[in-house]
């Protein structure tokens, strides 16, 4: 879904330093960034209270609600439909100030998977939300390290400052040792968790103080007072706002926005998202300090210039949205250049043409064409079947960018057809689920062709999995679960000696990487302490507490 209007500025082929300067315009106005967060720290009334902020739409709830809001969970699967869960992840778009904010969806409930992390190659930025109460999580912080491996910069919120919760400094004590990031708080709260008054803006020392509205379904108004008037209207609570903040400078946590680019700092602010306290100043935040687009390195290390013909990558190809149609969507993200739907551009693994007539913006249920769009936006192809997670796209100079990393798989069955009858396809269902990036398939001489081993990040995906075999590719199929908990990669070279050790399977993913399945990770310490010289190398994410 996006408000911006397509009959902005565009480029004049005519006139290409005009043009130049037009993509490197549109470029720099762009913040595109994802939330990451735990399961019920607010990432869905986030995103609705930024969306409201925004004004695209009237009342939060509209955009991207839950079952049981109001608004409608997309329902492309019967399975999504039965579990009130969106499975669909795609982006929102909005203007704000004079920003273009691409929000990109990471889903997070029973539906975490290798695409939640995937979603985090595609962002410039990332806004970590956290549970007042609950301070970092699982999630939180699996989420994190891909993070941190990007080394793209995380704006902390702490959200349910309406409810009683942990201290504010006992927090940003917690950011700071699991997360190594240093917290700058940008806002520091006035009230204790539970009695949320406002907040100290540490920027200009004026307090922030909010006023609920029925259900937080309009904009909070904000009142901007100075210290005086705070303290006169807020006594004891302004006061020990003012001793806390006198703490943080006396430890220089102030911003500071190159370490803050950087990956070494976190500016902070606290929230209550649900009244829509503190969501306008992140917006504020994200339009002030969050980066543009950044040129991306090609596979050789080389940064593609913004201006560059345009280029993008794929980082979600999702089917079956559609029951009606069964249509294939790859989202893209564009890298440089600018995207103009219709185009014909190259598909860089095949070398063969991919026509771009249906562009779509698509989040939630919505999906509005796109016309035109820039580096650091979203578009959603359709109808295209030849397009894999990771692959690129380019017109005029040749281009390809790295493969996107995988993630450390955690879970593992046997996948065997229901039906032997069916193994035409079984093989083409498998081949599919495997290139969507739905699960990693895992194949070895011992197992065979007919029983291949699926790996993924999140249980559900056994589920989409076995659902999509059954409806999409008719080939009903059954799974076995097995108890290995860790993959790590290994070699040629190493494989044997580590097959031969007790409880490790060896098996050859799709893309011809060889990875070692270990029960736990105790069995993997001993063998790397035996067997020193075996090539036994951690994949990205995420084994943290
Ligand atoms: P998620 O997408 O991260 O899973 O979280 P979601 O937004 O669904 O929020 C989880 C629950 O926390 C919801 O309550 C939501 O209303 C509540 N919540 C979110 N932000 C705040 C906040 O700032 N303060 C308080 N007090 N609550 C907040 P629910 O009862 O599960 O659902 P609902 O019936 O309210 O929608």
């Amino acid at each position: 879904m996006s408000t911006v209007p397509s009959t902005e500025l565009r480029p004049d082929a005519s006139n290409p330093d005009a043009a130049t300067g037009a993509v490197l315009a549109q470029a720099a106005r762009r913040r595109t960034f994802a939330v990451i967060s735990h399961p019920d720290a607010g990432k869905s009334t986030l995103t609705e209270a930024l969306a409201l902020h925004a004004r695209v739409i009237g009342q939060a709830g509209a955009v991207h609600g839950k079952a049981g809001r109001r608004g409608t969970v997309s329902d492309w699967m019967d399975m999504e439909k039965a579990r009130g869960i969106s499975i669909t992840s795609a982006a929102l778009q909005f203007e704000y100030r004079d920003a273009v904010v691409n929000l990109l969806d990471t889903p997070g409930h029973a539906d975490f998977s290798e695409d939640t992390y995937r979603v985090l190659t595609a962002v410039d930025a990332a806004v970590m939300l956290i549970d007042a109460a609950k301070g970092l999580e699982a999630q939180t912080m699996k989420l994190f390290a891909v993070c941190r491996h990007r080394g793209i910069p995380v704006i902390t919120v702490v959200n349910k400052w309406d409810r009683p919760g942990k201290d504010a400094l006992e927090l940003m004590d917690e950011v700071a040792q699991r997360t190594g990031l240093e917290p700058t708080p940008l806002t520091w709260p006035v009230g204790i968790s539970g009695d949320f008054r406002g907040v100290l803006d540490r920027r200009d020392g004026t307090y922030r103080r909010f006023t609920r509205t029925a259900g937080g379904a309009t904009i909070a108004p904000e009142e901007t007072l100075t210290a005086a008037a705070a303290e006169a209207r807020e006594g004891i609570d302004w006061t020990r706002a003012v001793e806390e903040n006198e703490l943080l400078d006396a430890t220089e946590a102030d911003h500071d926005q190159q370490r803050f680019l950087a990956g070494e700092t976190t500016p902070v602010i606290f929230a209550s998202a649900v009244s829509n306290f503190g969501v306008g100043a992140l917006l504020d935040v994200l339009v002030d300090l969050a980066p543009p687009p950044p040129a991306r390195p090609d596979a050789d290390g080389v940064p593609r210039p913004l201006e560059a013909s345009f280029s993008a990558f794929v980082f979600k190809v999702q089917s079956g949205m559609d029951a009606a149609h069964r249509d294939r969507l790859a989202y893209i993200r564009i890298a440089s250049g600018v995207f103009e739907r219709g185009m014909v551009v190259t598909h860089a693994t095949t070398g063969r043409p991919f026509a771009t007539k249906y562009a779509q913006h698509v989040f939630g249920r919505e999906r509005e064409s796109v016309d035109t769009a820039y580096p650091g936006d979203v578009v959603g192809l359709v109808n295209a079947n030849a397009l894999h997670v990771g692959d690129t796209l380019y017109a005029g100079t040749k281009v390809t960018f790295p493969p996107l990393t995988t993630f450390a798989p955690e879970h593992f069955a046997v996948m065997r057809g229901k039906d032997t009858a069916k193994f035409k396809q079984f093989r083409r269902g498998v081949g599919q689920l495997g290139s969507e990036g739905v699960a990693q398939v895992l194949r070895s001489d011992r197992r065979g062709d007919q029983a291949p081993v699926l790996a993924v990040v999140g249980p559900m995906q056994f589920e989409v999995a076995a659902h999509r075999m059954a409806q999409e590719f008719g080939a009903p199929v059954e799974l076995d679960h097995l108890p290995y908990q860790i993959a790590v990669r290994t070699d040629a070279a190493s494989a044997p000696a580590v097959a031969a050790a007790r409880g490790v399977e060896v098996f050859e993913r799709e893309d011809g990487e060889l990875l070692a399945l270990f029960m736990d990770k105790w069995d993997l310490r001993s063998l790397q302490q035996r067997s020193p010289e075996l090539t036994l190398e951690p994949m990205v994410a995420a084994q943290l507490s």
